[in-house]
């Protein structure tokens, strides 16, 4: 069993299709489950709330806020939730905040992201444009633990999609979300069944 605490900062799509595969019991094993925003306005907090009936949290970080401070205020939300390195599970859904090396060390491969590129290329924000900028032929989206750098860490999944000619940021976006909703849970379920194993910077799907 492990508890769940799922970050986003938007609409919060792939935080969707994470909670409607626990309620379908496409992912079991879950016993807690909380979402995190650092935007109060954020639809996918409201759609935590009134749709899925799960207990939220919001906590923003102003420019005064030092990094070490976000991060130990995230960490006594997630003890107060009793989620722990040792029992529990952090999914990042489009949350845009960066994480400090505070609780990225604390919770060492506890924390997964997903981001909508083909990793290590086009990290950062505006991935899908990146890569319609950049003219490739193919781009995806990646599931990884998440380490002390920007959109790095071991790879779990990545799913391939095409970039087609006359594709646009949003529509090449809309592609790879599809993919992002299926190998999210995927990777999840890997997670939560202890079948990946890092070794170096490689995960081994046991
Ligand atoms: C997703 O495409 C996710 O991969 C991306 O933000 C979007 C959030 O959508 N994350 C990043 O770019 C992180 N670097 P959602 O709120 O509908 O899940």
């Amino acid at each position: 069993m492990v508890n769940l605490a799922i970050l986003i900062s938007g609409k919060g799509s792939n935080m969707g299709a994470i909670l409607d595969a626990i309620t379908s019991k496409q992912i079991l094993e879950v016993d807690k489950v909380l979402v995190i925003s650092n935007k109060k306005e954020s639809i996918g907090l409201q759609v935590a709330k009134d749709r899925y009936r799960i207990s939220t949290e919001s906590i923003t970080k102003d420019k005064k806020l030092s990094t070490n401070d976000f991060d130990k205020k995230i960490i006594h939300i997630l003890k107060s939730y009793d989620i722990h390195p040792s029992n529990g599970l952090i999914c990042l859904a489009g949350f845009m905040q960066i994480l400090g090396s505070y609780i990225v060390d604390m919770y060492k491969h506890v924390i997964l992201n997903i981001h909508p590129s083909l990793l290590p290329s086009f990290k950062g924000l505006h991935a899908q444009k990146q890569a319609v900028d950049a003219g490739v032929k193919i781009s995806g989206c990646t599931v990884h633990f998440v380490e002390n750098a920007v959109d790095t860490g071991p790879i779990i999944l990545q799913k391939c999609v095409p970039v087609f000619d006359t594709d646009t940021e949003y529509t090449l976006s809309q592609r790879i979300l599809i993919e992002e909703h299926k190998i999210y849970k995927e990777a999840i379920n890997l997670f939560i069944n202890k079948k990946l194993k890092i070794e170096s910077n490689r995960v081994i799907i046991k």
